[in-house]
């Protein structure tokens, strides 16, 4: 079959990971006869330095043509690069979540696996590590203080910025669907991660989750805080199965549980709306202090493009080529510098990309 694939490589590291996940695509076209055609567009801070804007209708329009979109990372050095002087509105952040608005894209999925290889690269006491874990955040994208009303102004001859955090019940039942669908294809638990001791918004967000469970007789629901659940990430990561939770919360709780994979490097995400499109990105940044030396961690990338094949293109086997590809690249001990340890070969970003390129 012939699949359109929009590329936005974007900034930083961008454009060296997304050609290795490319690099991976074409032999999965090879082996399995497909074809994939390509649109690179601009998006972030490259597209600044060439439209003036971070995000253009013309690249809104071309991803809305494709039949999913491949992203790798935007934005610069928050205190070195220009685009940092520009107005909020006008940098690279901007322009990613207009299009996630534009797209329609609510429902954003992070998986993080600590891979039995990766043992020593995780943060905790192995004690901890030694039980593994594989846990997925359904972090919704396109509502909450993201997106809410906010403004900075003088009230009273004191500077005053509000931003607000509201949801309404359709846009909390659509994610909380999106999760229970997700627990019923993985081990069934869903934890809703709220802060109802204090937020109208989290109240409702755990009424409506209630509602929602009722139709998931098979799925256990349990409500946690998201401050105790911050620490339960690091007390007790297996206990996890799937965790929804609104954007902000599920902003920061994706980095943490990210970081106790052992890399930023290693986690991808799918960012989907009501249809089958979806947006696929590292959950890493743009690293701007690695970028172009051709040391980066492209897996983040190669697993993005892998969960491409399995959430927008329904090609499953193709999928798990790409992951069981990974996995023996690090059982053989390839490893670039961030997930490198003892006994391992060191490898740079693009040779990684082939090595995963020749077990497919
Ligand atoms: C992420 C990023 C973005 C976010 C930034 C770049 C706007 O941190 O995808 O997690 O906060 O959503
Ligand atoms: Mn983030």
């Amino acid at each position: 079959m012939k699949y359109h694939i929009g590329v936005i490589k974007g900034d930083g590291i961008g454009s060296e990971i997304v050609s290795q996940a490319m690099k991976v695509l074409d032999q999965i076209a090879v082996k399995y006869g497909h074809v994939f055609q390509y649109t690179q567009l601009l998006m972030g801070g490259c597209s600044i330095d060439v439209n003036g804007v971070p995000l253009t209708d013309e690249t809104i329009q071309a991803c809305k043509n494709s039949d999913a979109v491949l992203m790798g990372s935007i934005g610069g050095n928050t205190t070195t690069s220009p685009w940092y002087q520009l107005p909020p509105d006008r940098r690279p952040e901007a322009g990613l979540l207009k299009l996630r608005k534009s797209l329609g894209l609510f429902a954003n999925l992070r998986p993080c696996v600590l891979y039995p290889e990766l043992r020593g690269a995780c943060t905790l006491r192995e004690d901890i590590s030694s039980q593994g874990f594989d846990m997925l955040i359904m972090r919704e994208l396109t509502g909450g203080l993201y997106f809410g009303e906010r403004r900075t102004e003088e009230v009273n001859g004191v500077m005053t910025a509000v931003d607000t955090l509201s949801y309404n019940e359709n846009e909390i039942r659509r994610i909380a669907v999106k999760a229970f669908e997700v627990a019923m294809k993985r081990r069934k638990k869903v934890t809703s991660v709220d802060k109802a001791n204090v937020l109208d918004s989290s109240r409702l967000w755990r009424k409506v989750v209630n509602e929602v469970a009722q139709n998931y007789p098979e799925v256990t629901l349990e409500h946690a805080l998201v401050d105790s659940t911050a620490m339960q990430i690091v007390k007790n990561p297996a206990q996890f199965d799937v965790m929804v939770t609104e954007n902000m919360f599920g902003d920061i709780l994706s980095d943490e549980a990210a970081m106790v994979t052992g890399s930023l490097g290693m986690l991808p995400s799918a960012s989907l709306n009501e249809t089958k499109f979806g947006l696929y990105e590292p959950s890493g940044g743009s690293a701007p202090d690695i970028a172009g030396k051709d040391i980066a961690n492209p897996i983040a990338a190669i697993l993005s493009a892998s969960m491409l094949l399995r959430y927008s293109l329904d090609l499953q086997t193709e999928a798990d080529a790409i992951e069981n590809a990974v996995k023996k690249v690090l059982q053989d001990g390839f490893r670039t510098g961030d997930i490198m340890s003892d006994g391992c070969k060191q490898v740079k970003c693009s040779e990684m990309g082939t090595l995963i390129t020749e077990r497919i």
